[in-house]
């Protein structure tokens, strides 16, 4: 439509701004002029988070979980667990030609580890920011991996990197 009536667009702006109304009809909720679906449309996004065993032996678990639900995440699924070597090996191949690949798969299978599935908008951005830079070192301050992370390898949190990578990992804990 090159011109729309001003009514329709007036409706438009309502719609992108407040979302849907109540009582609006099916074929005005379907309209998104600006691409974006009114906020209660929003998909979720699913991210696969672990809290490292350096983390677990400093009884930072609570603290950890706490900050995750402050940052507005659902912790949809959660379990704790005592990784054996093959299952964090399994977890971490895609880093198998590192020369890290060994030392880490036995950090992460030398106590208990707790599995969570974190729910929100843009989960996996959201959750890599909280947790910072994967070197505590370079972490900004106020990161989970700043104030609680040991070293590149112990760095207390885990969080997946990308859309796929997030469903297979999930899948790997989860897969009912
Ligand atoms: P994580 O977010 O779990 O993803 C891969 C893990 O490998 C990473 O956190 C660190 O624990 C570890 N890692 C990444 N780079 C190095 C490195 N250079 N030396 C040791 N461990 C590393």
């Amino acid at each position: 439509m090159l011109n729309p009536k001003p009514a329709l667009v007036k409706a438009d702006r309502l719609l992108r701004a407040f979302g849907p109304a109540p009582g609006l009809t099916p074929r005005l909720k379907m309209r998104n002029i600006g691409g974006e679906l009114p906020p209660k449309e929003r998909p979720m996004d699913k991210t696969l988070a672990i809290i490292k065993p350096d983390a677990t032996k400093k009884r930072i678990i609570g603290k950890i979980i706490e900050r995750i639900e402050e940052e507005g995440f659902s912790i949809v699924r959660m379990k704790l667990v005592h990784l054996t070597k093959n299952e964090a090996k399994g977890f971490y191949i895609v880093h198998k030609e590192k020369g890290f690949y060994d030392s880490l798969t036995e950090f992460m299978s030398s106590g208990p580890v707790v599995i969570m599935v974190l729910e929100a908008e843009s989960a996996i951005k959201r959750w890599r920011d909280v947790m910072g830079a994967t070197d505590p070192a370079l972490a900004k301050p106020g990161t989970i991996r700043r104030d609680h992370g040991f070293s590149i390898e112990r760095n207390a949190t885990h969080g997946s990197d990308a859309a796929e990578t997030a469903e297979w990992e999930i899948d790997y804990f989860f897969k009912k």
